[in-house]
């Protein structure tokens, strides 16, 4: 997408297609890239709603100028401060000296702090605030803690246009609508589990807020402009009430194949049984697909092994990620093995005591599983299933 498009009336999207970017947050790949989606809303009074990642002010901006002369825009909307969408809100303020930066009150603060907003240059929106085009009118929809303390949503009245910046989005420079998707649900996944999972109470009032609003479009900063809002609002109806499926997420580090053996043996029985489940290998799992995974997971098998007298780092690290993210699942199930000296479970059960699963049970091997200790993990993976279809 090089150029702006009329989306709706008087309606541009003028974001950038970022293609090449391949990791986000230093955390999750982005084998599609992304996007930075800014709007532009022409009218007696014109606005530009969140601006572009630093590197494409240009880009950006010479895309704005294909609908309007920049300084005749006098409102630049920050629904959200992080760098990928407020990045070029100083390059913006200082090429158009009139025009004023409308912001969350938190938004205020981290446009004074990060980007050095002059305060004189600054509304600050409070919930249900409005502000008139002339023509047309914004309102304001506080939805904080989405993820950071200062986001907000923007609604264009006339048209039904609902702003979200990153909340319903999804990393993906391909395709402008949700119909150039033939399916949204796992992107969309992958994204709210690692940007919105650890803040579902806080999605679950921004939802409960947006509820009865009439919506014709939803304009999300990152993937997709939803043309069928309603997909995407039930999607997310069920993922920040924390339902769960019948489902078994198994997230380990092997060695040498005695944590993956009984992976292997639990997995088998989940699938004759045809119980669904994630199976990933954190070693070479994409960490964004364990996210979409955790988000419908009801219970989670954990196995890490011991080496040099601690778990795995890379346990560590997956458990830790887990901890952050703040799954629904209700149970828990550890696996852990050692040569001579044990030592992974202990870490294991401290980081998970810190959680709110209830722990179904655990399984140490001194080396491969026996005969014996496979009976036992037998045994473990019924009382699982039988938890999970409680
Ligand atoms: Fe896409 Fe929280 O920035």
């Amino acid at each position: 997408m090089d150029k702006a498009v009329e989306i709706g009336k008087g309606l541009y999207y003028v974001g950038i297609k970022d293609y090449d970017r391949r990791v986000f947050d230093a955390l999750v790949p982005l084998p599609r890239g992304t996007s930075y989606n800014s709007y532009l809303i022409k009218a007696e009074r014109s606005v530009l709603i969140d601006t572009v990642n630093p590197g494409f002010e240009q880009v950006w901006l010479d895309r704005i100028k294909e609908v309007i002369n920049p300084q005749d825009i006098q409102y630049l909307v920050m629904n959200h401060a992080e760098p990928d969408h407020a990045g070029a809100v100083p390059y913006f303020l200082s090429l158009n000296k009139k025009a004023k930066l409308i912001s969350s009150s938190q938004g205020k603060n981290l446009a004074l702090r990060f980007y050095g907003v002059a305060e004189d240059r600054i509304i600050v929106a409070q919930d249900g605030d409005t502000v008139s085009l002339g023509d047309r009118q914004l309102r304001f929809i506080s939805a904080p803690m989405l993820h950071w303390p200062e986001t907000m949503f923007t609604y264009l009245e006339d048209a039904a246009v609902l702003f979200t910046c990153d909340f319903f989005g999804f990393h993906s420079a391909k395709g402008l609508f949700d119909s150039d998707f033939e399916d949204i649900e796992f992107e969309a996944k992958k994204y709210y589990g690692e940007i919105m999972m650890p803040f579902s109470a806080m999605g679950k009032k921004a939802m409960d807020k947006i509820k009865g609003l009439n919506i014709n479009l939803i304009c999300p900063s990152h993937g997709p402009i939803y043309q069928n809002p309603q997909r995407i609002v039930s999607l997310y109806d069920k993922w920040v009430s924390g339902r769960t499926d019948e489902k078994v997420i198994f997230v380990y580090v092997s060695m040498w194949k005695n944590i993956e053996g009984m992976v292997d043996r639990m997995t088998d029985k989940l699938l004759a049984a045809g119980v669904k489940f994630g199976r990933y290998n954190f070693l070479n799992s994409d960490p964004g697909d364990i996210c979409a995974d955790l988000v419908d997971s009801r219970a989670i098998v954990f196995g890490a092994a011991t080496v040099l007298s601690s778990m795995h780092p890379l346990g560590i690290y997956a458990a830790n990620l887990v901890r952050l993210l703040k799954p629904p699942a209700k149970y828990a199930v550890l696996l852990s093995s050692y040569g001579w000296a044990e030592s992974a479970s202990k870490e294991m059960q401290n980081i998970f005591s810190k959680m709110q699963f209830e722990l179904v049970g655990s399984k140490i091997t001194n080396g491969p599983a026996s005969e014996q200790d496979l009976k036992e993990v037998d045994a473990l993976t019924e009382k699982l299933m039988q938890k999970i279809k409680e």
